[in-house]
């Protein structure tokens, strides 16, 4: 299989974790005989250092003309004070926007020997599986945005939550057919109790899900939502909401794995194929340059990305039994090597975890090859 991949290092730990998936990424491609033509180009801080913008027109036509992205994190407090339209983030909206990424999928999936590592009870979390569909190219984050100030002198802002019944209608195809593939159950998260647009939404879910009668659906109120979330989240499978609400709710839920470290992400168009893959971690300036970085979120979203863009599910699966096995074996990165544990366990720098992972791919490559 032929392919073209941009990279998108951006700021912070992202440069440090993106190199590692693109190891990943690279050692897979030359094990399975796929050609995999990578690029790299500049995103968020970097950018606006460089180009005094966030995301060139360049690197916005690289991204249109791969079959896939990948992506570091952008950020940083370097870039903390400028205006909106010249921050690192303004990067990624435009990203989402341009490329019509509009479904957002975030699986959050408890690894049994990493039950421990959440701060909440074991019981709780252990055979948590659910996956956060969040709506990414509408709501607050594009509707319109305004500051002004009143005849009397008192700043005000505005930022406005709309969305149209095609864009409810398209993420509840997308979260009714995902349901489908696991346990066949949705909650669809909404604030119909106080919010215009959360009325729409609630009314179009209910409508698609005339035609999946074989899915469950329910709906939750955000607020509750955010309560059931770490209360008693095994009775999530697909859980599908709004933009700003996706947002909060997924960083939520990425406690329950133990570490928003461990938690991919992938972005998708209409168009098949052209996706836009990251970890749901931030850039961490904190720790960056320092090998703390956990590069497993990334990985995994190298996983996402064979699967979701190029339809190569063996080997994504091979990547995610990897990843499994490493945390099994006992490594663990600094975010996830405090706490109770069972067994032996070692804390792996970035660049070393990645090669636990590689070593783990390979074992699976060999056994496969000699049951052959
Ligand atoms: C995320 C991030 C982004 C968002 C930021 C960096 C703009 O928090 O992907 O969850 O709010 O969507
Ligand atoms: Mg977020």
């Amino acid at each position: 299989m032929k392919k073209k991949i941009m990279i998108l290092p951006g700021d912070g730990i992202g440069p440090e974790v993106a190199q590692e998936g693109r190891r990943v990424l690279e050692h897979v491609g030359r094990h399975f005989g796929h050609s995999f033509e990578i690029n790299e180009g500049l995103i968020g801080g970097h950018s606006l250092d460089t180009y005094g913008e966030p995301l060139t027109d360049e690197v916005l036509q690289q991204c249109k003309d791969a079959d896939a992205v990948l992506l570091g994190a952008v950020g940083g407090p370097k870039w903390d004070q400028n205006p909106g339209e010249l921050r690192p983030e303004k990067a990624l909206l435009k990203l989402r926007k341009e490329l019509g990424l509009f479904a957002n999928l975030r699986p959050v999936e408890v690894l049994a020997p990493l039950a421990t590592a959440s701060p909440l009870k074991k019981e709780i979390v252990a055979d948590v599986d659910l996956l956060v569909v969040r709506e990414l190219t509408g709501g607050l984050y594009f509707g319109k945005k305004e500051q002004g100030q009143t005849p009397g002198g008192e700043n005000w802002a505005v930022d406005e939550l709309i969305y149209s019944e095609h864009e409810v209608e398209r993420i509840a195809h997308v979260a009714f057919q995902t349901a489908r593939k696991r346990r066949n159950k949705v909650t669809s998260v909404d604030k119909a109790n106080v919010l215009e647009s959360s009325r729409l939404w609630r009314a179009t879910v209910e409508r698609v899900h005339t035609e999946y009668p074989d899915v469950e659906l329910e709906h939750m109120l955000v607020d509750n939502a955010a309560m059931q979330l770490i209360r008693s989240p095994k009775q999530f499978d697909v859980v599908v909401t709004e933009n700003m609400f996706g947002d909060i709710l997924s960083d939520e839920a990425s406690v329950l794995a133990g570490s928003i470290g461990l938690m991919p992400s992938a972005s998708l168009s209409a168009s098949a194929g052209l996706g836009l893959y990251e970890s749901v971690h931030g850039s961490a300036p904190d720790i960056a340059g320092q090998e703390k970085a956990n590069p497993l979120a990334t990985i995994l979203s190298v996983a996402m990305l064979l699967r979701h863009s190029f339809d190569l599910n063996p080997e994504a699966q091979l990547i995610e039994k990897a990843v499994k096995q490493v945390i099994k074996d006992g490594y663990r990165t600094l975010d996830i090597g405090q706490g109770e544990t069972v067994g032996e366990t070692q804390v792996l720098g970035t660049t070393d975890m990645t090669d636990a992972v590689i070593s783990r791919l390979d074992q699976s490559i060999t056994q496969t090859e000699k049951v052959k």
